[in-house]
């Protein structure tokens, strides 16, 4: 332990902290502009300023390691004159507008001047002023205000991994920016703003729209991607003005994706505000009552009694939804068929999860990809997998994607082939696979979209078991699948898992499509679709029913991430017009449809959604019961046989069939990938700005 003196009271503390870091364990608050705790120390703002005796100036608090029997001051007169000067020099640069600056009343500098800075200035030159830079359409310079923090470069360079930001120049003529025009390609651009403590960097959508005292925050999550990143969705009335991450180390840490960030803007655009019905290829607005007659209809009754009932399930609907859509298709066939974006097996709940907790990657000592671009399927994730990866110079190796990852990686090939070499041990990465202590190994969505892929896991889950009895030294090998939307694990936790045999011959389908496209193209004769989805989008004149639903911000929804985490999505505003949330259309469509059901289910579901949350026992044996009445699932570990290379060879060629290759991504255009991006009017200038050609790693300019 180290011991020392804080304003003359002797503290021990642990090793390798800095002083800053042994204050703030004290809540001693020393002011700071480039210190983050996320970021590597850089030192150069000297606005932390502490005395230590026998130094004969002040120390950067942030860069001086605590040594044994340091006598530290944080609040002696020469701390106090030290910053009021750090404070009198970055104030004679900076420029008096906070009137007119979008970082007001949020400004680090607006703040600490008010405390430690001196009541007057003496400054009477001209100030500097710096040119502004072009960025791209999501951040906007102003950088006469910049104080060289330099948190912005750290960021760019050491989290997001594209090195474009930098310092030019020396002295009065110093200044941040692109060294050559360049706008920030980056999925996780939008963090520089939270990042900059000064007005220089804004959100460029967000400008001169509201200021920040007016907002209210809501929590939220992200249901742009399956990782569930913790949001606030800063409100003013029933608008979103802009969203901003919330702090969660388990999850996001506090970095967010530029795609929930500014996609905003489209939560109003092309939004279904009425039900509509189909008449001659042409859709017409209606009342909820004329659904319900053509509900009551015989086309409606025929297909639904006679023909198959097909459930499409969307990418960002929350449980409470998932679970009264699934009751509402069994009322009306009991041999309803539900399909979602998966078809693997679900037998045990780690079959589906990111089983490795996301503070465990420190220790991964050599990663497989198969099958994805974390880059562009999950950016904050694939953040904190660069973030460990670079530090300790972990070997990566792909298979299925060759795009960049922002860290080195190695590709083996897009065959399936490879991977079976692997798993029978006749493979180079053997040898390096057999020596780890830690190994990660992901599947993502280029291997979970296809169903020969699929069919692999099964092999894959022996293999894996068979990895750790192999390896001795191995702590856990898990299987990691890196989904793409947030409903995916939710829906199959509740049993809305792939049918893929459909039994009856009948050639009329009744399909109802919830927030789910797809149906829409593949329309065959016969089919009778019903679509219920928040936005309007050019396929939907293809459906027979329109119903007008509601976004995740419209309700109080759970969502589960892909590390099997709960997390509750809280209103912000009413669906707009006629539009309503979706779990109250299922039950007037029941109540009107069948009256003589009494549908207890909606009690049952918000218990059973309450209890994934509070964990009492009660109703965690509701939960257990309910979950058993709706899925198969078994949250138990799998029961490990036994097994050697032998078997698993004969057994796997017996079954699979090799000549696939495994895709490389399934998101090509990062900016539009659902109905809420593709209105949105800053992610079609991202996707201008920043993708060519459908991918997002050639450059644009
Ligand atoms: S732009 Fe902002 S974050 Fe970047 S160096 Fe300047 S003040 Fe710091
Ligand atoms: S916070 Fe210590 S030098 Fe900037």
């Amino acid at each position: 332990m180290i011991k020392c003196k804080i304003n003359n009271i002797s503290y021990e503390f642990k090793p390798n902290l800095t002083i800053m870091q042994a204050c703030s364990s004290l809540n001693i608050d020393i002011p700071r502009f480039c210190y983050h705790e996320r970021l590597s120390i850089a030192g150069n703002c000297r606005m932390c300023l502490v005395e230590v005796k026998n130094s004969p100036k002040p120390v950067a608090s942030c860069a001086m390691p605590l040594m044994n029997n340091m006598e530290i001051f944080t609040n002696t007169l020469s701390v106090k004159k030290a910053r009021e000067g750090i404070l009198e020099f970055l104030l004679a640069n900076h420029p008096l507008d906070c009137p007119i600056c979008d970082q007001g009343s949020e400004c680090d500098l607006q703040d600490q001047a008010m405390v430690y800075g001196s009541d007057r200035g003496r400054f009477y030159e001209v100030k500097r002023a710096v040119e502004d830079k072009e960025c791209g359409p999501l951040v906007k310079t102003v950088m006469t205000r910049c104080i060289h923090c330099t948190r912005c470069i750290r960021f760019t360079t050491e989290i997001a991994g594209l090195p474009v930001f930098g310092l030019t120049g020396r002295g009065g003529a110093m200044e941040v920016g692109t060294y050559v025009d360049n706008v920030i390609n980056s999925e996780l651009s939008g963090n520089i703003i939270d990042l900059c403590p000064v007005g220089a960097l804004t959100s460029k959508p967000f400008a001169f729209t509201a200021r920040a005292w007016e907002l209210n925050g809501v929590d939220s999550v992200d249901v742009f991607d399956a990782l569930g990143s913790n949001i606030k969705l800063d409100c003013r009335g029933s608008d979103v003005m802009r969203v901003l991450p919330r702090v969660n180390d388990l999850i996001n840490e506090e970095w967010i994706s530029d795609k929930v960030r500014f996609s905003y803007d489209g939560y109003k655009r092309q939004r279904l505000l009425s039900p509509m019905l189909n008449k001659n290829g042409k859709l017409e607005e209606c009342g909820w009552m004329d659904i319900v007659s053509v509900f009551k209809s015989n086309l409606i009754k025929n297909n639904a009694q006679k023909g198959d009932v097909i459930g499409y399930l969307g990418d960002t609907v929350d449980l409470d939804t998932t679970v009264v859509f699934k009751d509402f298709l069994l009322s009306l066939n009991n041999n309803a068929i539900f399909k979602t974006n998966y078809q693997g097996v679900v037998d045990f709940r780690s079959d589906y999860l990111f089983n490795m907790p996301l503070n465990a990657i420190e220790q991964v000592d050599l990663c497989l990809i198969i099958g994805s671009n974390v880059k562009l399927d999950s950016p904050v994730l694939n953040a904190r997998l660069r973030k460990h990866f670079v530090q300790n110079n972990t070997l990566v190796v792909t298979i299925g994607a060759t795009t960049s990852l922002t860290y080195n990686t190695y590709h083996l090939g897009n065959s399936l082939k490879i991977l079976l070499q692997i798993i029978e041990g006749k493979h180079w990465f053997c040898n390096r696979l057999v020596k780890t202590k830690m190994p990660l190994i992901i599947f993502g969505s280029g291997f979970l979209s296809d169903q020969v892929s699929v069919n692999f896991l099964k092999l894959i889950k022996d293999w894996l078991k068979l990895l750790s009895t192999v390896n001795l030294n191995v702590k856990t090998c898990s299987l990691n699948l890196l989904p793409l939307n947030a409903s995916f694990v939710g829906s199959l936790d509740i049993g809305f898992q792939q049918v893929l045999t459909i039994k009856s011959k009948s050639k009329t389908r009744l399909i109802y499509a919830l927030d789910n496209l797809k149906p829409l193209y593949k329309k065959r004769e016969g089919d009778f679709i019903i679509y219920q989805g928040h936005h309007g989008h050019n396929v939907l004149n293809k459906a027979d029913i329109v119903l007008p639903g509601s976004m995740f911000h419209e309700k109080d929804g759970y969502y589960i991430n892909l590390l099997g985490m709960t997390q509750k999505g809280r209103f912000v505003s009413k669906p707009l017009g006629l539009a309503r949330e979706d779990w109250k259309i299922f039950v007037f469509l029941m109540v009107e449809l069948f009256k003589s059901v009494t549908f207890n289910n909606i009690i049952a579901t918000n218990l059973v959604l309450k209890s994934y949350i509070n964990n009492s026992k009660q109703k965690a044996l509701f939960l257990r019961k309910r979950v058993n009445e709706l899925t198969p699932f078994v949250e138990n570990e799998m029961f490990v046989s036994d097994i050697n290379f032998l078997t698993l060879t004969k057994y796997s060629k017996r079954i699979y069939k090799l000549n696939n290759t495994i895709s490389l991504n399934r998101v090509t255009n990062y900016y539009m990938t659902d109905t809420i991006t593709e209105s949105s009017v800053i992610m079609a200038a991202c996707s201008d700005k920043f993708v060519l050609e459908g991918s997002n790693y050639l450059q644009s300019f």
